[in-house]
């Protein structure tokens, strides 16, 4: 072997390197070449047989071959790896599923204003509304509230000057459809409440109600429990309950409080109705004489029933849900549960 035939062997490297089209091929080219059974490795061997005049062009040869080749494996293999990274980032795999976004599910609160709309509708209501900041005439004095009456006081109520308020309830609404609209009606008006309580598990500073007011000749205590009863069924199941205990409201006489039968023990008591077997629901009654007078409705002429209902309670006993907070701490892990 001469100088020659190192230059030709460094050709073929060369060649042989250009041509390699991955990263392994590259590799394999080096071995053949560089490894230490190489071919480099036969030359260097070689050596001792050449002799002395041609020493000096075989090793500059050899040392080319050497440099040239490795110059060239480098390169390759720096640009074979930079595009493989580039495929690689551009790679779309088409049979993964797509990156999903939760539609997320409406709250229970608002389901069960959906469901109570749907339910009252079957009977005819239609839905009213009334302002959250209320006036005192509109939140007390129509509604046959005396100025001693002990809700009206600043522990109890949001005040936001002499004359307006955060509603403590929805009874409001039924002053502002009767100011607005002659009998008969028959309307319920779900909405946002406020009170100054403190919270805890079972009570929110503000929460939301559901007011049902129908107005008519001869409506009668009847009308109420038997609505109320079908409500309760659509809303709880077919076996549930309903108790009315006498009660006071200024804006109705009678006034009855009223229960729903336990759904989760059937009556028979546990934690969730604190083992008497009733959820008390909220409060209701005929239509006081001295509100139609307020709102100049004629007494002798039309009748009339209420009620109210607080609705986290509803979704609460529905859904099996024992603190109200888990309601408003807006966690999707928790709400989304109810869809
Ligand atoms: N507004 C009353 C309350 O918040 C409930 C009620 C409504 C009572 C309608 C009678 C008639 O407690």
């Amino acid at each position: 072997m001469n100088a020659q035939d190192i230059i030709a062997l460094k050709e073929r490297g060369l060649a042989e390197a250009a041509q390699a089209a991955t990263l392994a091929e590259i590799e394999a080219v080096r071995v053949k070449y560089m490894g230490r059974k190489g071919l480099l490795q036969d030359v260097m061997d070689g050596l001792k047989s050449v002799p002395p005049e041609e020493r000096r062009d075989f090793g500059r040869a050899a040392n080319e071959l050497k440099q040239e080749l490795t110059a060239l494996l480098d390169g390759r293999k720096a640009t074979l790896s930079a595009a493989g990274k580039a495929a690689g980032r551009k790679q779309f795999d088409v049979s993964l599923p797509g990156a999903w976004r939760g539609l997320g599910t409406r709250h229970p609160v608002t389901q069960v204003i959906e469901e109570t709309i749907r339910i009252f509708s079957m009977l005819g209501f239609t839905v009213a509304d009334g302002p959250d900041i209320e006036t005192e005439y509109h939140n007390f004095d129509a509604l046959n509230t005396p100025a001693d009456h002990p809700s009206r006081d600043t522990q109890d109520t949001f005040w936001l000057d002499g004359t307006t308020l955060l509603r403590t309830q929805t009874s409001p609404v039924q002053i502002r459809v009767m100011e607005r609209c002659k009998p008969p009606v028959r309307i319920i008006a779900p909405g946002r409440c406020y009170r100054r309580d403190t919270t805890d598990a079972t009570h929110s500073a503000n929460f939301h109600q559901v007011e049902g007011l129908y107005v008519d000749r001869k409506v009668s205590m009847a009308d109420l429990k038997g609505d109320i009863t079908f409500f309760a069924r659509e809303m709880m199941g077919p076996d549930v309950k309903v108790r009315f205990r006498p009660h006071f409201f200024p804006f109705t006489e009678p006034s009855v409080e009223y229960d729903f039968s336990c759904h989760v023990c059937g009556g028979s008591g546990c934690r969730v109705c604190k083992h008497s077997g009733w959820i008390e629901i909220s409060g209701a009654g005929m239509v006081n004489p001295k509100v139609f007078n307020i709102v100049g409705y004629d007494p002798e002429a039309c009748t009339g029933y209420a009620f109210g209902m607080g609705l986290e309670r509803i979704a609460m006993i529905k859904y099996g849900i024992e603190d109200i907070r888990l309601l408003y701490d807006n966690d999707v892990r928790f709400l989304g549960q109810f869809s």
